[in-house]
């Protein structure tokens, strides 16, 4: 799979470019990965906060879903078509998947609302979110950097949470889902020691019925799914 064309390779980007071929698919950056091993940091780490504006950006304003990590997009798209009203935005880093995500919103013109955008989900929510602007954030099947030394590469930890907090609209849902037991007992933890964040389903089903490319995939294998839906309080 190509990228599309216009859009220079091993860069990070400041700003958020649309691409010229693909409506809807936005891009942060391309992460470089000639050693095989992402780079999880942008090459000069400093926080450049340029909220974007919703409508400039959607089409129309807010506030925004997000999936963090939609992978080849097929939670975003079966989710868009149910809900016409708000924009949802899927984030993934990896070119390839991320293009054939914004592939298939070309082949569905009915979702203008919906958008992918090819970067880092962490820089895309410190540098672009604007203040209480999300009412939902999906994280399902994040990578889980399973072996020890990896763990800090982990997105879900304090400083993506201060993020959603910052991002979040009062009692926005936060929908949580993996295959993988000890990212699931870490990620707990973190939940329960949030005091803004509130259990509301410790054991939730697919978010309204619609499974991710990956959660069909485990279920076919018969591996056990740990969901829950929790929500942002934002009135302590
Ligand atoms: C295991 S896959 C799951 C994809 C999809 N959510 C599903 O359930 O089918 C995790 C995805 O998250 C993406 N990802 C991981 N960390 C990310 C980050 N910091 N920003 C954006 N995407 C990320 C990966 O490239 C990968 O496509």
């Amino acid at each position: 799979m190509s990228l599309p064309a216009g859009l220079p390779s091993y860069e990070f980007l400041r700003s958020l470019q649309p691409s010229t071929d693909l409506p809807g698919y936005y891009h942060l950056r391309i992460r470089k990965q000639a050693d095989g091993r992402l780079p999880l940091l942008a090459p000069d780490g400093i926080p450049a906060f340029t909220p974007i504006s919703m409508e400039a950006f959607f089409g129309k304003p807010g506030p925004i879903e997000i999936e963090i990590g939609c992978g080849k997009g097929g939670f975003l798209v079966e989710y868009c078509e149910k809900h016409p009203d708000f924009p949802v935005v899927g984030l993934e880093w990896e070119p390839e998947i991320a293009c054939l995500a914004a592939r298939r919103l070309v082949k569905r013109p009915h979702i203008p609302h919906a958008r992918v955008l090819l970067g880092d989900a962490f820089y895309f929510f410190r540098d672009f979110l604007p203040e209480s602007g999300v009412r939902a954030f999906h994280m399902y099947f994040p990578d889980p950097w399973p072996k020890k030394r990896h763990h800090k590469n982990r997105l879900m930890a304090h400083p993506f949470m201060a993020q959603v907090l910052r991002t979040a609209l009062p009692d926005a849902p936060f929908y949580w889902g993996t295959d993988h037991q000890e990212y699931n007992a870490e990620a707990q933890e973190l939940f329960a020691s949030l005091p803004w964040l509130e259990m509301v389903e410790p054991n939730a089903e697919p978010t309204e019925g619609i499974m991710t490319n990956f959660e069909k995939k485990y279920r076919k294998q018969g591996k056990p799914i740990y969901r829950c839906v929790m929500r942002v309080r934002k009135d302590l």
